[in-house]
């Protein structure tokens, strides 16, 4: 079940931001960033920052029992177009099938609240995360977004050839 997070979440929500984006170990996502991007995925900082500044979105964990064991960031673009991002699976518990379903619950939350299409954006050269996103539905768009090159809110990036690819899925 999903649940908005409240200010006391933050810190625990960004510690499984980091281990999922920037893991390593035994309990290693399949799709961590760490071959592109050095340091932390977020801060506590970074992301209370985030909550102020974007009021119209919302922020959602994924309950179970006394625990969360994921994340994703839902925020209005405006036309029925919302915005997906932060999203994020407790490495000991992916490859089990909840990606699917707490993405497919994501994009339900956004339907009840009449949106029509999802859209995100994907760093260029995680093909196998973008192959997983097309299994369930989205499309690349062919549009790009550039790379925050010199923002350090995202880590430090190890390539110079980054970029994001735009997806979307009509819900
Ligand atoms: C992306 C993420 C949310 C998926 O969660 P999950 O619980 O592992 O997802 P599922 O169990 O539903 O699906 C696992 C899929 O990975 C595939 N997979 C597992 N290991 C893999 C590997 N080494 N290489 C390629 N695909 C692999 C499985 O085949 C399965 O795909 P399928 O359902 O189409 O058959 C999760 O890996 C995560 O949190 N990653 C880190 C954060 C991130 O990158 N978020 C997305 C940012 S846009």
């Amino acid at each position: 079940m999903y649940v908005p997070i409240t200010d006391d979440d933050v810190p625990a929500v960004a510690a499984l931001m980091n281990r999922a984006y920037r893991g390593a170990g035994r309990a290693r996502s399949w799709a961590v960033e760490t071959d592109y991007i050095g340091g932390d995925r977020t801060t506590v900082e970074a992301f209370r920052a985030d909550l102020a500044g974007r009021p119209a979105a919302t922020a959602l964990k994924w309950v179970e029992g006394p625990s969360f064991i994921g994340c994703v960031w839902l925020e209005p673009l405006g036309a029925g177009v919302w915005y997906l991002g932060s999203f994020a699976i407790e490495p000991e518990r992916q490859n089990g099938g909840l990606g699917r379903v707490l993405l497919a619950a994501a994009e339900d939350w956004v339907r009840e609240r009449g949106g029509g299409r999802v859209r995100m954006t994907v760093i260029n050269l995680r093909q196998t995360l973008i192959a997983w996103y097309v299994r369930r539905g989205y499309r690349t768009t062919g549009e790009t977004e550039p790379f925050p090159y010199g923002d350090d809110r995202f880590g430090a990036p190890l390539r110079d050839d980054l970029g994001f690819v735009v997806l979307e899925k009509d819900l």
